[in-house]
């Protein structure tokens, strides 16, 4: 009889997600909502050949240590910043990502929180519903057109382009910036590059799709903020770290810029008595850019099939480390 590989899955998913391991793998569950590795999956740790994450759990070299018999990581996620991936790399551990799969459902999300914050509708919902809707006034609510306006997108990869497509439909200018330029992109989705100051100088909306990583960490901060135009709002929907939160909170309230919307923040989730909360020209949610039941089904398939790849020694769909298969 053989033994199946046993796999730490960091939380608990809906029925179903994990079908595709069942009859593969002994599979130890953690918790539904994790913000760490539980103590009871720490346990089993020694005897682990596969760990399935959540980007919320953070999974370091201690960890690693922790873990001789670790074959693959599979991260139900595309970001991979929770992961010490420079360590799994040392052990040959490939870390399986989810690329591709939430495009969509994350460039929806920023167009919808763009819209909200241009056109000011948390507060307009809020005033409604508290007795502040008296009339029908010419000034009140104002926000600002998209048609016309310019979207600067920093890290012009598949969310961005994603966005890119979806803004022309509202008669946006497209302008990028990126650590490459992307001839094609310019031309298929009318795009201009320009480097980041100039981005910053001239959009009206700035939206950031970078991954986390040391170049970007805090790439929004006093110095960038303040040469965003005072008009303009800010969207992120990639990692809350890519913003300094307190130069953001000082931003918005001293008017250097008009606005902000945040799928992500730093930290995550924000402590009810946050600055930021006390903000009507921040609009925050959490962390929901993925958050369609089409989309997680499918990321949660692709992090299976990672790792069911993983154990069997074939190479991932998506690795974020592909450099352990290379000589
Ligand atoms: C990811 O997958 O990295 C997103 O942030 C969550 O959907």
């Amino acid at each position: 009889m053989t033994t199946l590989p046993t796999v730490l899955v960091t939380h608990t998913l809906p029925d179903g997600w994990l079908e595709l391991l069942q009859d593969h793998c002994r599979l130890i569950i953690g918790p539904p909502d994790a913000n760490e590795f539980s103590s009871d999956l720490v346990a089993h740790l020694g005897e682990a050949e596969g760990i399935y994450s959540l980007l919320t759990i953070q999974i370091s070299a201690e960890t690693l240590s922790k873990a001789p018999r670790l074959r693959v990581i599979s991260n139900m996620a595309v970001g991979f910043d929770n992961i010490d991936v420079a360590a799994c790399t040392r052990r040959g551990i490939p870390v399986g990502h989810t690329p591709g799969v939430l495009t969509d459902g994350t460039a929806d999300l920023t167009m919808a929180i763009l819209l909200a914050a241009a056109r000011r509708l948390l507060e307009a919902n809020r005033d409604a519903r508290e007795g502040r809707w008296t009339t029908w006034s010419p000034t009140g609510w104002l926000g600002a057109d998209l048609h016309g306006a310019i979207l600067g997108i920093v890290g012009m990869g598949k969310i961005g382009q994603a966005v890119a497509r979806r803004a022309h439909g509202f008669g946006l200018r497209i302008v990028y910036c990126d650590s490459v330029r992307r001839p094609e992109v310019e031309k298929d989705l009318h795009a201009s590059w320009l480097n980041f100051n100039d981005l910053l100088q001239k959009s009206d909306f700035v939206c950031l799709h970078v991954p986390l990583n040391p170049d970007t960490y805090q790439l929004m901060n006093a110095d960038s903020l303040k040469k965003m135009k005072k008009t303009a709002i800010l969207i992120n929907t990639s990692r809350g770290p890519v913003v300094d939160t307190l130069a953001l909170i000082q931003a918005l309230q001293e008017n250097w810029i008009c606005g902000a919307a945040l799928d992500v923040t730093d930290p995550e989730p924000l402590p009810l008595n946050h600055p930021l909360f006390e903000l009507d020209n921040c609009l925050v949610v959490p962390h929901i850019g993925s958050a369609t039941w089409n989309t997680r089904r499918r990321m949660a398939e692709l992090a299976c099939e990672n790792l069911l790849a993983g154990l069997e020694g074939k190479h991932l769909l998506y690795t974020a480390n592909p450099e352990v298969y290379r000589d």
